[in-house]
């Protein structure tokens, strides 16, 4: 089995004091940073600008969840500020085909992403275009709700698809992830495990990182 990658949320994590909540998760695999337009999700948070000094205090890769309208219109933004991983909704845009060559030629990971009504089949097309698959154990939007267990069965279809046809791309999910429910995610295919609530809302970040990795035999 892949070994399974940890990825801290920012979004958990107090944004008057962005570096100090870097600083407390040194054992973390990537960094997810969460980018809302309050159009595609009904909720506003960063964009380049706070990327870009992310970028000056980490060397961690940088894994952006881009939960906006029309994604294509800023990838270049955020490529240009430092993110590794670029992560676009299938909802959210007209040309998923197009965008996800685009990321990969900018010379980032690219990353597909489905919210938890959107079925496995939205990848049939473009799966082989793709360095990561998202899959939404929540409904986007927020930190700090409830994991939706029918996703566990999504992630088990996202791997047997991606076993099917041979590709190395990573499965990773977010939204309601702790040391409860990452075992079966783990269990079913998931390599990264994005946690917001779990790491930051925790007086010892690090201790519940390493607390996710043990659980998920990682
Ligand atoms: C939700 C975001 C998540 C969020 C997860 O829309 O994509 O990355 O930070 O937060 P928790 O881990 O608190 O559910
Ligand atoms: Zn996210």
């Amino acid at each position: 089995l892949p070994r399974v990658r940890i990825a801290p949320s920012l979004l958990a994590a107090d944004f008057a004091r962005l570096a100090d909540s870097v600083s407390r998760v040194p054992n973390a695999d990537w960094l997810h940073v969460d980018v809302m337009d309050g159009h595609f999700v009904p909720n506003l948070t960063v964009g380049p600008v706070v990327v870009a000094a992310l970028r000056h205090v980490t060397s961690l890769p940088l894994d952006v969840h881009l939960m906006v309208e029309s994604p294509e219109s800023m990838v270049e933004a955020f490529a240009r500020a430092g993110a590794n991983h670029l992560t676009v909704h299938v909802e959210a845009t007209h040309h998923l085909d197009r965008l996800l060559r685009h990321i990969r030629e900018l010379g980032l990971r690219a990353g597909v992403a489905l919210n938890p009504g959107t079925p496995v089949e939205a990848l049939d097309y473009v799966v082989e275009l793709a360095d990561l698959v998202l899959v939404m154990t929540v409904n986007p939007g927020f930190g700090g709700q409830h994991f939706i267990p029918q996703m566990v069965r999504k992630v088990e279809a996202v791997r047997r698809l991606l076993e099917e046809r041979q590709l190395s791309c990573d499965v990773e999910v977010d939204g309601g992830v702790d040391d409860k429910t990452a075992p079966a995610l783990v269990q079913a295919g998931a390599t990264v495990l994005v946690a917001g609530t779990f790491v930051f809302k925790d007086d010892d970040p690090a201790g519940a990182v390493t607390r996710l990795r043990r659980v998920s035999g990682a």
